[in-house]
């Protein structure tokens, strides 16, 4: 594989309080055989808080409301299997 996913987990009050704590925490936990993909990021709002629901991560681009811990897991394992 050789561009990394870039992946931003909104870090903005909203989402932080929604479930982007636990976002932030899971990927700070993840094996390193799956953070070797990833560019990981993290942002102060995403700026749609208001029309979609928190806690909101983007990955490559795609913007994803409403992850829990659990997709958001799914998603990054999905994204890199679908890269390599
Ligand atoms: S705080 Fe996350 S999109 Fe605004």
């Amino acid at each position: 594989m050789t561009n990394k996913i870039n992946l931003k987990i909104c870090v903005g009050t909203m989402c932080y309080v929604m479930g982007g704590a636990e976002l932030k925490d899971a990927i700070e936990t993840l094996p390193a055989e799956l953070t070797e993909h990833l560019n990981i990021t993290y942002s102060p709002c995403l700026g749609c808080c208001e029309t979609q629901r928190p806690p909101l991560i983007e990955i490559n681009g795609k913007r994803i409301a409403g992850v829990s811990k659990i997709n958001l897991i799914q998603i990054v394992k999905e994204e890199i299997r679908n890269a390599v």
